[in-house]
């Protein structure tokens, strides 16, 4: 990681790759925002980073799957005006098919994946604007090309890599620069949370935490707005959207076997 930044806000930091962007940054001497919903395990991360590092860390416990505290958020942005990088990294994978969605899961992913990153990038921007400086990862996924990761995740992952290439060319002129992040298979909670069961998938296809971090902090050097970490993703992603392999990867999603084989379990 060679640009050191004065401070980052991570979403979704209580863990997995939020928790290590923050280990990492902290690590780099950037002071911190750390937010999610866990509290305990935020301020717990705090304490820590605070102790080794001697870094600032603030904690900012927020539920982006509700408007309002989106918005309280934003204003906490706008209030920071050193605010030097934004991760949108929180995030969840969905477990309903939509049209057996009781819970309004499909609502509360497009809250957390699209309007959250959309709401507080906007408040970022103005300060990095009058720098001229700053920078934005939005943490997407290889499952942006997919056709096997459900509607909601891989719609709301999609907008996100497209929103991210539109924005850096908005901000072509500017010293700022925008990231999606398409991780595929990382070993964090997620799989945990969205009920997949890990097993059932060859362990060739992971990668660690730390690694994917490490390869986007220092992509953001690069010129690269879309960054897949790792070569099997890059040859995944490669292979969902070449024309010659993308209509047999349509015709394998159909058979509905990958999604069994990665024993996903529906909440009914
Ligand atoms: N792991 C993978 O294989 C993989 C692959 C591609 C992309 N990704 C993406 O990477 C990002 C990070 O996921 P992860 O793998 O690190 O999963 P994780 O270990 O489950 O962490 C998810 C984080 O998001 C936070 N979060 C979830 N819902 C939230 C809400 N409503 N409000 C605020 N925070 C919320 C969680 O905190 P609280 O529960 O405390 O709120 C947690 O800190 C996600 O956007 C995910 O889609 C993951």
């Amino acid at each position: 990681m060679k640009m050191v930044y004065r401070k980052a806000l991570i979403t979704g930091a209580s863990a997995g790759l939020g928790e290590e962007y923050a280990r990492q940054l902290a690590a780099a001497g950037t002071d911190l925002i750390l937010v999610a919903r866990r509290k305990e395990r935020l301020e717990k991360l705090a304490a820590e980073l605070r102790e080794k590092f001697g870094i600032a860390v603030e904690v900012f416990p927020t539920d982006l799957s509700r408007e309002e505290e989106v918005y309280r958020l934003a204003d906490k942005i706008r209030q920071t005006e050193d605010l030097e990088l934004l991760i949108n990294n929180a995030g969840f994978g969905g477990r309903s098919k939509l049209y057996r969605d009781q819970t309004q899961e499909a609502e509360q992913m497009v809250r957390v994946h699209i309007t959250a990153p959309v709401v507080l990038t906007r408040a970022a921007l103005p300060a990095m604007m009058k720098r001229n400086r700053g920078a934005v990862i939005n943490l997407a996924s290889v499952a942006a090309f997919s056709p096997f990761s459900g509607a909601m995740y891989s719609s709301t992952k999609a907008f996100l890599v497209m929103f991210s290439e539109n924005l850096q060319n908005e901000l072509l002129e500017t010293g700022i620069k925008i990231q999606a992040l398409c991780p595929g298979l990382t070993h964090t909670e997620f799989h945990q949370v969205a009920g997949i069961n890990k097993e059932a998938i060859p362990g060739l296809l992971w990668m660690k935490a730390d690694r994917v971090v490490r390869i986007s902090l220092k992509a953001l050097n690069g010129k690269k707005v879309i960054v897949v970490p790792g070569c099997r993703n890059r040859i995944i992603a490669f292979l969902m959207r070449c024309p010659w392999t993308f209509s047999l990867m349509r015709w394998l999603a159909r058979l509905g076997k990958i999604r069994k084989m990665a024993g996903m379990k529906e909440k009914q």
